[in-house]
């Protein structure tokens, strides 16, 4: 748990004390941790691999956010005990996760300011993209949105490597669709006009932002 960047700021000591707390399990790609409308009771830490949050809708999907190593998800349903799942939690690459049961992770925040004001932080992190996303789908069109999307992902995910940044998450054209709400052929076009443009490169199935200020200039512009 000592390299999990949930537990970054914390001493051993804290992470002994949480790691009693919790049970490991391993899920396997395209397998669901959860499905939307269940009843939760545990919150899970991802200790490798990744989890998508997503939601579908007469066959279509949305992608809410992708997790990788140290996010935490599963949180909403147990503080607000009457609710179910509010998306689903699909894997994408193999997943070893730490769960934490209700009654525990009541017990860790309470003898726990640390992890506390750390779970908040994270949620108002959510809360601002959640805000970004209304405030894209009200006011930016399909371009501008995959524009932006790149840039979040750059920022979340990137890897800086001299003056470009390495998306480091390997993604389909349907899945950047998923997360902007329009259609593959929507992203391949603009994908393929970014190359020709030299904003970004793609290698290996990772986006390669190789002009950030143009690419963000692009967004501006529309
Ligand atoms: P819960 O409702 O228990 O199950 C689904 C989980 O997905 C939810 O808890 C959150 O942990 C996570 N989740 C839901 N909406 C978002 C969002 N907009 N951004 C990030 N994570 C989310």
């Amino acid at each position: 748990l000592t390299s999990i960047s949930f537990f970054g700021d914390f001493s051993m000591t804290d992470i002994q004390q949480a790691s009693l707390y919790m049970s490991e399990r391993t899920f396997n790609r395209n397998s669901f941790v959860f499905m939307e409308g269940e009843v939760g009771d545990e919150l899970y830490i991802v200790l490798s691999g990744t989890v998508e949050i997503n939601r579908f809708e007469n066959g279509r999907k949305s992608v809410l956010t992708t997790l990788k190593e140290g996010d935490f998800f599963g949180e909403m349903s147990l503080f607000d005990d009457r609710e179910v799942r509010s998306a689903n939690a699909e894997v994408l690459d193999t997943a070893v996760l730490a769960a934490i049961e209700r009654r525990k992770l009541q017990c860790l925040l309470e003898t726990n300011p640390g992890v506390t004001y750390k779970l908040l932080t994270v949620l108002i992190k959510r809360l601002r993209r959640a805000n970004d996303r209304i405030h894209d789908i009200t006011f930016l069109n399909v371009r501008a949105r995959i524009y932006k999307q790149l840039l979040r992902l750059a920022e979340e995910y990137g890897i800086k490597l001299n003056q470009t940044i390495m998306i480091n998450l390997r993604l389909t054209h349907q899945q950047i669709a998923d997360m902007v709400g329009c259609t593959r052929e929507m992203v391949s076009k603009v994908l393929n006009e970014l190359q020709e443009e030299h904003v970004i490169m793609i290698n290996k199935k990772r986006i390669i932002v190789k002009n950030q200020i143009m690419l963000s200039d692009k967004v501006i512009s529309f």
